[in-house]
């Protein structure tokens, strides 16, 4: 079993975020959405965004390491789990210590919940960590609605 130790990001990490979040993409989400659907949903993204996420857009990213390098990271913003992301090569297993990790934040802060959209190839992940369907929704990605699933948890 691979150990991930868990550390909050830096806008020093942002190529290596963006780049794990389109492989993640690309390998682990493909057959729950079509190539079209995820090239669109990539399109915009640039390691710009995650800076700007981390330095003025509020967000909190935890990221997940292996032997010195990223294998994922769960980003927050408030009671939201914005983002979930694994790297398809060696970062299978870090999914759940990070969304532990992104809880215990959010607990920390003083809330009750973590609410999220949750792509349609991880619900049963997100299921099997306590979390209930609320509502099928989309989410506008490169001009194009992609179905998602609302779902949140109490945090005991
Ligand atoms: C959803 C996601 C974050 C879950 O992360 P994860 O690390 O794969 O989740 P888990 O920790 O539960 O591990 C998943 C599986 O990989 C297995 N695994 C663990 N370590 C592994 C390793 N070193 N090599 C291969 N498989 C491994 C686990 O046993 C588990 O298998 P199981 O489901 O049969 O029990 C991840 O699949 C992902 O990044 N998906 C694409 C992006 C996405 O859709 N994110 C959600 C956005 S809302």
């Amino acid at each position: 079993m691979v150990a991930f130790t868990i550390r909050p990001a830096t806008p020093a990490d942002a190529e290596a975020l963006c780049a794990l979040h389109k492989a993640s993409v690309r390998a682990l989400c493909l057959g729950a959405y079509t190539a079209e659907e995820i090239e669109a949903w990539l399109r915009e993204r640039e390691p710009a965004g995650f800076r700007h996420a981390m330095t003025k857009g509020g967000e909190t990213i935890l990221v997940a390491e292996h032997d010195g390098s990223v294998a994922g990271f769960a980003s927050i913003k408030e009671t939201m789990l914005f983002g979930l992301y694994v790297d398809p090569a060696g970062g299978r297993g870090a999914g759940g210590p990070l969304l532990q990790a992104a809880e215990g934040e959010v607990r920390r802060r003083g809330a009750a919940i973590l609410s999220l959209q949750s792509t349609l190839n991880a619900v049963p992940f997100y299921r099997k960590h306590g979390y209930m369907r609320q509502a099928r929704s989309t989410v506008r990605r490169g001009g194009r609605d992609l179905a998602v699933l609302d779902m949140v948890k109490t945090l005991s």
